[in-house]
């Protein structure tokens, strides 16, 4: 018998390095640059939450938990979202995870096999690609276009579903877009995963994060009887709790139990203060969240007004999240060489648009989570760019 010599496994090998990460690197070289670059809020985690953490460690909740989570906080997450989805959902729909990152290795964990395939929209957040990736799957990538206000059509979907779809990925709010996807479009996803047996990964991380009259809608919520659905979502954001690393998936018994056998061979659980925190979260006070989805708001017009005013730029008005999608297809660069003439020449990091997909070649991601003498300084240096163009 032959023996292949190989010291690092492909899959390893050939994982796609993302080009944020990329980005991020070279920003090092520019400690001193503006940075619209970070995916994440600018405040601190709110107080009570601090606390109920720190209580928690003193309590001694400093012990291996259970895998699937520690009750009160599945039962809390279940009572949230049973009230926003006005449908009944138990603990036992519950996965408490890793941030929504774990949780996205759940959901295609118990629903993709090597070889079968997910659909993604492009552009879209780049771990899809890489968890996929890794699980032995292919991403099968569905454009998203700014002709179409950057929202996802299910129309769209249909022409690649083939045997191999074992699921779709979609993302409302959308990360990098700014989009949210309209109910008749989740109506339909939701009619094309019944009618061929595919399950539906809704990464709504970003749900909270709307603003003025955009209307965000779940796809647990299009349907009563639809459950081909695995929601997944996190505090990282709402709560301005991104390094806490606490996630959740909620989703049908049968999808959801598997997941805690898995967990035990990965990270067994997350720290009980970890959860205990979380929990604080839910059930304490959310004036915090309201403030600062306010004041994301306020900063996605300031961020709006000043590149309006900007030649060879320009951008739609996101309705949720804290990422601004900008065309610069005038200026006759690719994304990759406008962010790096940018950083270099100004002092100002973003990131190009084509490190969400193929579709992203031709613009800049700008995230608004920073104060709003940041925006200022960044649009000076965009305008300053802009002038030599
Ligand atoms: C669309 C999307 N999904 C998932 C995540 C991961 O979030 P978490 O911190 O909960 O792992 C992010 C973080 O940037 C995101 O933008």
């Amino acid at each position: 018998m032959t023996h292949e010599y190989r010291r690092i496994a492909p899959m390893a090998q050939t994982y796609p390095a993302s080009n944020i990460r990329k980005m991020f690197n070279l920003a090092l070289d520019y400690p001193e640059a503006v940075k619209l670059t970070v995916g994440e809020p600018d405040f601190n985690t709110p107080a009570h939450i601090k606390a109920a953490g720190i209580r928690g460690i003193e309590n001694n909740q400093t012990r291996y938990v259970a895998n699937a989570g520690i009750l009160p906080l599945r039962t809390a997450i279940a009572a949230k979202y049973a009230g926003r989805w006005n449908r009944e959902v138990t603990a036992n729909n519950v996965m408490v995870s890793f941030g929504a990152m774990e949780a996205l290795t759940f959901a295609l964990d118990v629903t993709v096999s090597p070889g079968e395939e997910v659909i993604i929209p492009d552009p879209s957040f780049p771990n899809y690609v890489g968890q996929i990736h890794r699980l032995g799957g292919v991403a099968v990538p569905v454009p998203v276009t700014e002709d179409n206000d950057f929202k996802f059509r299910a129309e769209d979907v249909r022409s690649v579903i083939t045997d191999k779809t074992a699921a779709i990925i979609i993302n409302s709010p959308s990360n990098p877009l700014g989009s949210v996807m309209d109910r008749a479009e989740l109506e339909t996803i939701a009619d094309l995963a019944e009618e061929f047996g595919f399950t539906v990964i809704s990464d709504e991380v970003y749900d909270q994060i709307t603003f003025d009259d955009a209307q965000f809608t779940s796809i647990a919520e299009v349907r009563p009887g639809f459950d081909r659905f695995l929601v997944v979502n996190s505090f990282s954001k709402t709560y301005a709790m991104t390094g806490w690393r606490c996630g959740f998936v909620i989703g049908s018994v049968d999808l959801i139990a598997p997941m805690a056998f898995l967990q035990e061979g990965i990270t067994s659980s997350l720290p009980g203060f970890v959860q205990e925190a979380a929990l604080a979260a839910i059930e304490g006070p959310q004036t915090d969240v309201d403030m600062m989805v306010q004041s994301y708001a306020q900063r996605r017009d300031l961020i709006t007004e000043r590149i309006a005013g900007i030649d060879g730029i320009s951008m739609l008005r996101p309705e949720a999240t804290f990422y601004a999608f900008a065309n610069i297809k005038d200026w006759g660069l690719t994304s990759w060489e406008a962010a790096t003439a940018l950083l270099e020449n100004h002092g100002l990091a973003t990131i190009p648009g084509s490190a969400f997909g193929a579709q992203g070649e031709g613009y800049l991601r700008l995230t608004f989570s920073v104060a709003p003498e940041t925006i200022n300084t960044a649009c000076d240096r965009i305008a300053d760019f802009a002038a030599t163009r």
